[in-house]
């Protein structure tokens, strides 16, 4: 498993990562099934949200059960959380809605601390002073070690850093070969009439490596949004000859070649699997170092439904 100093923090992360949305209704030794096979590959970062599991705190509380840490077990993972998400209602981070989803989120996980706090999805009534003060709030008490984003733009962050002391190490953005709009858009940049060369983003993608900010990838074998995997899907025929090709050319499973197009891109992103099945994240982090070229990744990039002009 590649691991890297995440910029902006002293956290030693692995480029694949465990997403843990999906584990609401999953049993205690199912849980410790997943956690144990994901640490045996090298995967010691989990991504959490508050609204993950139908029921606020859910998936992180299904998490804690399962697990009964030791304080010292505790100390060797990475804890990420989000927050900022209300369903049914919309956006909320003001100052009351942060600590409070945080507090939520501390008794839930059994933990004093979170590692990386992420703001969910963009409230379109931000007061940056706020987050601003709610971030602090944390930090001083020892609460969130750091900060980051997800679903943001270069101005929404712009707009945060005028006011956010602390460095926003982290994007969590929509990526799938097939699902590629943050790296389709600028290969096919100024083409009259493409969708692809639609501007969908303000260039997020680029911002982040200018910023050093490490885009972490959801969905990873999404064809769409939440409309199923396209990874042996009969939609996507020719990708995954592609994908079985090189999967027998590298020895590794196909989920493999599906994590390696996004680790394989030099701005050193993380791969948020969503899988609850220990046998799949064996298989996708095999991905985390397969040296894909240049040919390869253009050809899986092509197949999974881009231009390539
Ligand atoms: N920031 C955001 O806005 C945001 C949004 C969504 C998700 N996330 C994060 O990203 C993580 C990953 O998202 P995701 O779960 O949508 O990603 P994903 O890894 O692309 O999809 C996982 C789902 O696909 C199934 N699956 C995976 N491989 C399969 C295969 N080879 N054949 C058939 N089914 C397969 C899994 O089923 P099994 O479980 O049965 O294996 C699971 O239901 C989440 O856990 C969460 O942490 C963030």
């Amino acid at each position: 498993m590649k691991t890297f100093t995440l910029p902006g923090t002293e956290i030693t992360a692995p480029n694949v990562v465990l997403g843990l949305m999906r584990i609401a209704d999953k049993s205690d030794d199912e849980v410790r099934e997943l956690a144990r096979t994901a640490r045996d590959a090298g995967i010691d970062f989990v991504d959490h949200a508050d609204i993950y599991g139908g029921s606020m705190h859910a998936c992180e509380r299904r998490w804690a059960e399962a697990m009964q840490l030791s304080s010292a077990e505790r100390e060797t993972w990475t804890i990420q959380t989000k927050c900022g998400i209300v369903p049914p209602d919309g956006f909320d981070f003001s100052y009351e809605h942060i600590v409070e989803s945080v507090e939520g989120s501390l008794e839930a996980l059994r933990t004093e601390y979170l590692d990386l706090l992420l703001l969910h999805r963009p409230d379109a009534l931000v007061e940056p002073e706020e987050v601003a003060r709610a971030f602090d709030a944390l930090e001083a008490s020892g609460k969130v070690r750091s900060f980051g984003v997800s679903n943001h733009t270069p101005g929404q962050i712009d707009l945060l850093k005028k006011f956010v002391e602390q460095p926003l190490v982290a994007n969590q953005l929509q990526l799938s070969i097939t699902h590629s709009p943050i790296v389709a858009q600028g290969v096919s940049a100024n083409m009259l009439g493409e969708d692809q060369s639609i501007d969908r983003d303000r260039g997020i993608l680029d911002y982040c490596r200018l910023n050093d900010i490490t885009v972490q990838a959801w969905s990873p074998f999404q064809a769409g949004f939440f409309d199923g995997v396209f990874l042996g899907s009969d939609k996507h025929p020719e990708l995954n000859a592609v994908i079985d090709r090189l999967a027998a050319k590298y020895d590794v499973p196909s989920m493999a070649i599906a994590t390696a197009w996004i680790t394989r891109h030099p701005a050193r992103m993380q791969v948020v699997l969503g899988t609850t099945t220990p046998e799949r994240v064996t298989a996708a982090a095999q991905g985390s170092e397969v040296p894909l070229t240049r040919a390869e990744w253009y050809e899986l990039f092509r197949a999974g439904g881009h231009i390539v002009p």
